[in-house]
């Protein structure tokens, strides 16, 4: 169940219903992102409407291992759902959360594009996927269903797992709840924390803006005295980005831990104590964030964090229409 603000996919009224027993399924059905509440418009292709059989396919490739050349792993083998589709295997692993919104991927943004390009370098390029492996009849099945031809292509897989993550939606947190107006969804401690985010005391909320909790950008935030070449002064080519990241997103921070692009910090606690008192300054430290920290107090460093654990969609990470097809 997803609540008020729910993202549920609803069947547009009056399109088609399922094929006919034998003979090619009729159009794929289009279905509506209904978005949470504040959220800014979905940017969806021209060329690739959500439909219910794309979003099918391209949820059954996202947990399929015939994905991978060799069959030996799928995205979900590093994206998890009940950690917002990150993971703890492998450094770094950003989640799957609201993409749908991005045109910068990867911590140091070296893919710019549509969520579609993003998709088809993961396959192409980062998978290497073989169409052969996918030709399979349950497979060409679900082609069919969603692009009206039984034949396979990367672009068609891609098109299918960016249809997919436009669904990977999230925006039920207590933080929302509060927002849509249940006074009562944060307590007093979250209710402090989330007025400190709001403020110039922390800056917060510049860079993990908008209810998407980040401005899709990339900052300096002092982690590191040398940044030469690093971040995404290399993929720029100009040195006045070293030691950038794109800003992740906040939301379900609680489950994508450990944090940060090389994950130095396990606990959220951690990562509040470096912004308030372990700052240093570089070459191209973002002027938001003070050298030293922001010199915070160990009451508004807990209620800081408890603000974050305040933006955990629960509802999210176990919505079934999410989890591996069965
Ligand atoms: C071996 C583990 C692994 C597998 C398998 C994997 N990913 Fe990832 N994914 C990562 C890591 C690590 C990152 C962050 C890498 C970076 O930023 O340099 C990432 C980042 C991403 C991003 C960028 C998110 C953002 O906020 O910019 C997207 C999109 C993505 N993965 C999609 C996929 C898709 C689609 C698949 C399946 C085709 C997949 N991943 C399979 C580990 C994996
Ligand atoms: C100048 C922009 C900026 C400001 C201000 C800022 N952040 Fe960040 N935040 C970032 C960037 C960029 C990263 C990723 C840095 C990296 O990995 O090297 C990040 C990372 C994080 C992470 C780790 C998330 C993850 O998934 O790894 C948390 C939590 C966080 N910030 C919370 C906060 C809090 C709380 C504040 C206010 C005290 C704050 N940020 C202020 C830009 C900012």
């Amino acid at each position: 169940m997803r609540g008020t603000v729910a993202l549920a996919l609803v069947v547009a009224a009056g399109a088609s219903a399922c094929a006919a027993d034998d003979g090619p399924p009729g159009p794929p059905t289009p279905v509506d992102d209904r978005l949470p509440a504040g959220f800014p418009p979905m940017p969806v292709a021209e060329d690739n409407p959500t439909t219910a059989e794309g979003v099918a396919l391209g949820r059954q490739l996202y947990y399929d291992a015939r994905l991978s050349p060799d069959g030996s792993r799928a995205c979900a083998s590093c994206h998890f759902q009940d950690r917002s589709f990150s993971s703890t295997g492998v450094t770094g692993v950003l989640p799957h959360v609201n993409l749908a919104w991005s045109t910068f991927f990867l911590w140091d943004g070296r893919f710019t594009g549509t969520l579609e390009e993003a998709m088809i370098m993961e396959v192409e390029e980062f998978f290497g996927t073989d169409v052969e492996r996918l030709k399979e009849p349950d497979l060409e099945d679900m082609f069919e269903a969603a692009f009206e031809t039984r034949e396979i292509t990367t672009t068609r897989a891609a098109y299918a797992l960016a249809q997919f993550q436009r669904t990977l939606v999230s925006g039920a947190s207590p933080f929302d709840a509060y927002l849509e107006g249940d006074a009562g969804a944060l307590s007093a401690a979250e209710r402090r924390g989330m007025e400190l985010f709001y403020s110039e005391d922390a800056e917060c909320f510049h860079c993990h803006a908008t209810r998407l909790m980040t401005d899709n950008l990339f900052h300096n935030i002092g982690l590191d005295a040398d940044v030469t070449g690093t971040g995404r002064g290399p993929v720029s080519g100009r040195a006045l980005d070293d030691g950038k990241w794109k800003t992740p997103t906040l939301r379900n921070v609680a489950v994508t831990g450990p944090y940060m692009h090389d994950d130095r910090f396990e606990t959220l606690e951690e990562v509040v104590d470096f912004y308030a008192e372990g700052v240093v300054d570089s070459s191209t430290l973002d002027t938001l964030v003070p050298i030293g920290g922001y010199g915070l107090t160990a009451e508004q460093r807990a209620d800081l964090v408890a603000f974050l654990r305040a933006l955990t969609d629960e509802s999210y990470l176990t919505d079934p229409a999410l989890a591996p097809p069965r």
